[in-house]
């Protein structure tokens, strides 16, 4: 984790509709920001340092428990300045890196060089995922115990599935031990013999596909398991109606929590029309009804919250036909005008339950980020909601390009990004008039 320490200077960001649903706020407040923590909320609050906000909404700073920043072993497509640059330009002042690095943070040693790195190199607050088993294989278990006092925040082997029931029980069993809590990417790989979902576009395309019940039985499986061992677990990028409604089912009886993807809201598998590898992401895009199942679970809250899955991948890796091209899909910088654009101005989502779960759900989850009030630690979005933009390469602060959304008019822009009461990112800088 990032022990950001946070300005120690005061600002107050003036004038700006406080949304937080958190602490139920929706009102024109001014916010004073004091040793990195918000201090005082209220009307007419003055500053030696003011930030002028009119017009702008101030939201509490997302929290992304799924990124993938290819540090160590790929920087070049992702470094901690750079991810952290992005998730800034997003909004996002907290972060779970996930462990499918090279090498796989599996050992207390690279762990802790991991922290130590992301101390010095960081702008927002990052947390770091260890594997839930040696190399990601799903054979041996990780030493979680000596993991987490190596700063370790949960366990992960995101990429792929835990193959073995029995293996998945112990490993959940152990993480519960150690205090750790699990994320699942929930896939069988018996099932998931393809490249897509396999569906009419899978058929049309003639390109392989996977079947949602490599996702689903996968889901149930660790659903199963989460009730009986009490382990807290957290099931990652939902993407079918079935796996968001096993969810649903089990939230009674297991400590489970569970995200759907931006992507997974917005997009469906027609895109793979075009046969471009940029298309492919895993799980894979679904058809239209499992993205409206997801969408009314999110609505609902069966879904908890959206985290991105931002997976940056160099232009060689997706310039490649369907088959051969690594999946994933860039996700910080645009996914909040991404799902306003298509569910609050579609009007599929209220803005509020969008903003609750971007930053109060996964705040919760992480634990004490996530609202605006005093005491709580200064992470704000300053939001333009009319600013309307176009995703492009030369706009993205990511070291790589695969973005699903480059060439899309989009509304709704971040300008400003504080944590811990410094301000990490700043579109429109002096424009911004902060005034000492
Ligand atoms: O599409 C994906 N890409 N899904 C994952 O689960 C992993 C990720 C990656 O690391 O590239």
């Amino acid at each position: 984790m990032s022990t950001r320490s946070g300005s120690t200077e005061e600002l107050v960001v003036r004038g700006a509709r406080v949304l937080d649903p958190c602490s139920e706020l929706d009102a024109l407040l001014d916010v004073r920001l004091s040793g990195g923590r918000v201090a005082e909320i209220g009307e007419c609050l003055r500053g030696v340092r003011e930030l002028d906000a009119d017009g702008l909404h101030l939201f509490p700073g997302f929290v992304d428990v799924h990124a993938h920043w290819r540090t160590p072993g790929r920087e070049d497509e992702e470094d901690i300045e750079s991810g952290s640059a992005a998730a800034a330009a997003g909004g996002f002042t907290g972060v779970v890196m996930m462990p499918n690095t090279d090498p796989v943070i599996d050992r207390p040693a690279v762990l802790g060089g991991l922290v130590r790195r992301i101390e010095r190199e960081s702008g927002v607050r990052a947390y770091v995922a260890a594997a839930l088993h040696e190399g990601l294989k799903g054979e041996r278990l990780t030493e979680m115990r000596l993991l987490k006092e190596a700063g370790a925040f949960c366990v992960s082997d995101d990429g792929l599935g835990t193959q073995n029931a029995g293996v998945l029980r112990n490993a959940m069993l152990y993480a519960k031990t150690a205090g750790l809590p699990v994320i699942l990417h929930c896939e069988d790989h018996t099932l998931a013999t393809g490249v897509i979902h396999e569906g009419i576009a899978s058929a049309l395309a003639g390109v392989p596909g996977s079947p949602a019940s490599a996702e689903d039985a996968a889901t149930a499986t660790a659903l199963i398991l989460a009730a009986e061992t009490g382990a807290r677990v957290h099931i990652t990028h939902v993407s079918t109606a079935l796996s968001a409604a096993l969810v649903g089912f089990f939230k009674r009886q297991a400590d489970v929590t569970a995200d759907t993807t931006p992507h997974h809201l917005t997009l469906t598998d027609d895109l793979i029309g075009s046969l471009e590898g940029m298309w492919r992401v895993n799980p894979p895009l679904r058809p239209e009804e499992d993205r409206a199942g997801v969408r009314e679970a999110l609505g609902n809250g069966t879904l908890d919250f959206v985290a991105t899955d931002h997976a940056p991948h160099a232009s060689e890796e997706k310039e490649l036909p369907l088959e051969e091209a690594a999946p994933g899909f860039l996700g910080h910088e645009t996914a909040f005008a991404a799902l306003y654009t298509e569910l609050v101005l579609g009007g599929k989502l209220s803005l509020r339950r969008l903003v609750e779960a971007m930053s109060c759900a996964p705040g919760r989850w992480v634990g004490g980020l996530g609202s605006i009030s005093a005491g709580a630690p200064a992470d704000l979005a300053l939001v333009d909601l009319s600013e309307e933009w176009t995703v492009s390469e030369r706009n993205l602060a990511s070291r790589s390009r695969n973005s699903p959304y480059l060439g899309k008019k989009l509304t709704g822009r971040i300008v400003g990004t504080i944590v811990g009461g410094e301000l990490v990112h700043d579109r429109i800088g002096a424009a911004f008039g902060v005034r000492a």
